[in-house]
């Protein structure tokens, strides 16, 4: 069954700022490759985030830290020839936009141009004010990022929900006014309470796409890996499963090593 209110072509940001006004909810999923991505688009996710979690997921860091600008170009690059209908947004990396406004623009266009994506997300509030302006000035759509920001942890030093304290939480508040007014078209709001995250997503006519900060948000997102069940270590409690490849990738896995082992694959049918 088919939720959606209205069927949209092609997704873009104006389509997201349509979709809060009409009260339809927006689903986001991450993807960094081709295969992932195709069917992510043909199931009719309308954002596809190409998150610099390819960090964690795809390499094996720790943290969202090390990925490259670089890399994040070649993710991006292969998720854009799979699409057809949802909107692509592509992370700036840490230390690609950080250190002045000229570089943060630098980086955005080149995510923009090598890769073909949509837009551009950056993490930060008031501290990247400058930069924000810079981008969105180009004609560069950018989605915002607030919370709980990965690429801030050894600042906060632990993934723990964050502004649960008033003034992390005011500070929050003022950061999405500030970044609806700056230009952006929607913000992630990453692990926050759910009643703050609403009072956020009330007080501003952008979307609000939520990871942990519960139902009375614009949208969600999930990181792919996660929701699928590969990264099974991995179980916060906003995590909602809808498979277990872990487990059936495994299983699979074993039955052609068995099958390899006891010669019955290939069989005469499977052969030329
Ligand atoms: O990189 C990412 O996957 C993200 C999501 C957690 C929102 O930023």
């Amino acid at each position: 069954m088919s939720v959606a209110k209205k069927e949209y072509k092609r997704v873009t940001t104006k389509s997201l700022v349509d979709m809060k006004k009409n009260g339809e909810k927006i689903a986001m999923l991450t993807s960094y490759d081709y295969s992932m991505a195709k069917i992510v688009d043909g199931a009719g996710i309308d954002v596809i985030l190409v998150g610099d979690s390819a960090s964690n997921v795809m390499a094996g860091h720790e943290t969202t830290l090390p990925i490259t600008l670089d890399q994040m170009i070649y993710h991006a690059t292969s998720v854009v020839r799979a699409i057809n209908r949802a909107l692509v947004v592509v992370d700036l990396p840490f230390g690609s936009y950080q250190s002045d406004p000229k570089e943060a623009l630098r980086s955005a266009i080149r995510i923009m141009k090598e890769s073909g994506g949509h837009a551009v997300k950056l993490e930060g509030g008031k501290e990247i004010k400058e930069s924000l302006k810079r981008i969105l000035n180009a004609g560069i759509p950018v989605m915002g990022h607030l919370g709980l920001t990965p690429q801030s942890i050894y600042k906060f030093g632990t993934y723990t929900v964050r502004a649960k304290e008033e003034a992390e939480a005011e500070k929050l508040k003022s950061d999405a006014i500030l970044l609806e007014r700056l230009g952006c078209f929607a913000i992630v709001l990453e692990k926050v309470p759910a009643k703050l995250a609403k009072e956020v997503a009330e007080s501003i006519s952008i979307p609000v796409i939520g990871i942990g900060a519960g139902k009375g948000v614009d949208g969600q997102v999930l990181v792919i890996h996660d929701m699928l069940g590969m990264t099974h270590e991995f179980n916060p409690r906003f995590l909602r499963r809808y498979a277990d490849l872990h487990k059936e990738m495994t299983k699979a896995f074993k039955d052609y090593r068995d099958d390899v082992k006891s010669k019955s694959f290939p069989s005469d049918d499977e052969q030329y």
